[in-house]
């Protein structure tokens, strides 16, 4: 009988327990994290299979919700053949594949196929362009929700007439744009972006009087801008630099979140080390950090 009291006292104080905890599980549940990996430039060469596994391993013992990279998945694509073009895809899904958690995918300049003449690829092919990243890998832009967060993927590269990239989101995209985040209410945003909409960088990497040049950042970034400002937009995270550094600007973070290959495999780039971000969700707020996930160069024997 002792024994039946002692259980029936301990089932109550476990159903109050969970009773009154309840909301206070709900809210911690709808905190989340998450890494932003971009420029992870995967080849055969320089080690780089080996150095990206490693930040898979080091992603997954941080066991985020989900990872979404920031483009510049493989090394090149532009410049070569469809055989090299093809190879450097198979080698970014077959390693991709050891991450845990979802992976979302943003479009580089470097996943672009056959741009540049001297890949000797004819704009004809029917994988030409964008069309081999969206076959293998993702759509150009898409966006997704995650809990009471939305997030939108765009596609920042633009063709100039003579076959190079430079920074430029679509009429197409600008259109989608507004409705998308017209139905996404009042939920807090998060951008990717593999060309910057907003940066500093080449005030620091080449001089303080230098602006950034076509390539380097999205040329109609204004008009971009002009809509997120309109949303509840919290973050824009951005690659392609191969720099760090968060920029708030009437209220909007935009973090270029380094390179997992920092200087393309081959060490430190202006003292940042091979890394990616891991942003931690708070309800409406956030906060990130670099993580280094201790890759050194090895001396070639
Ligand atoms: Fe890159």
């Amino acid at each position: 009988m002792k024994h039946l009291i002692y259980l029936s006292v301990s089932i109550f104080l476990l159903f109050s327990c969970t009773q009154s905890s309840k909301p206070q599980q709900e809210s911690e549940t709808e905190d989340f994290s998450f890494v932003f990996m971009t420029d992870i430039h995967i080849t055969e060469e320089r080690q780089a299979t080996e150095g990206f596994s490693q930040a898979i391993d080091t992603i997954n013992s941080l066991n985020p919700d989900f990872v979404l990279t920031g483009g510049d998945n493989i090394m090149d694509a532009l410049a070569v053949s469809y055989e090299a073009s093809d190879s450097a895809y198979n080698l970014y899904e077959n390693t991709i594949k050891q991450v845990n958690a979802p992976v979302y995918t943003t479009m580089g300049n470097h996943e672009v196929f056959g741009l540049y003449e001297r890949s000797g690829v004819s704009p004809s092919h029917e994988e030409y362009g964008k069309k081999l990243y969206e076959n293998r890998l993702a759509k150009r832009y898409y966006s997704f929700d995650y809990k009471d967060w939305h997030f939108v993927v765009l596609d920042g590269i633009g063709f100039t007439e003579d076959r190079h990239y430079y920074g430029h989101v679509d009429e197409e995209q600008l259109v989608w744009l507004k409705k998308d985040l017209e139905a996404a209410g009042d939920k807090p945003i998060a951008v990717s972006i593999h060309i910057p909409l907003l940066s500093i960088g080449s005030q620091i990497m080449q001089s303080p009087t230098q602006g950034m040049d076509a390539g380097s950042i999205v040329t109609n970034a204004n008009e971009v801008r002009e809509i997120l400002e309109q949303h509840n937009t919290k973050l824009v995270l951005q690659g392609h630099l191969h720099f760090l550094e968060d920029i708030e600007y009437n209220g909007i973070h935009y973090i270029t979140g380094g390179a997992v290959s920092s200087q393309w495999w081959q060490g430190q780039r202006f003292g940042m080390e091979e890394g990616f971000l891991k942003i931690d969700v708070k309800g409406e707020d956030f906060s990130w950090k670099y993580v280094d996930f201790g890759w050194e160069v090895k001396e070639a024997s």
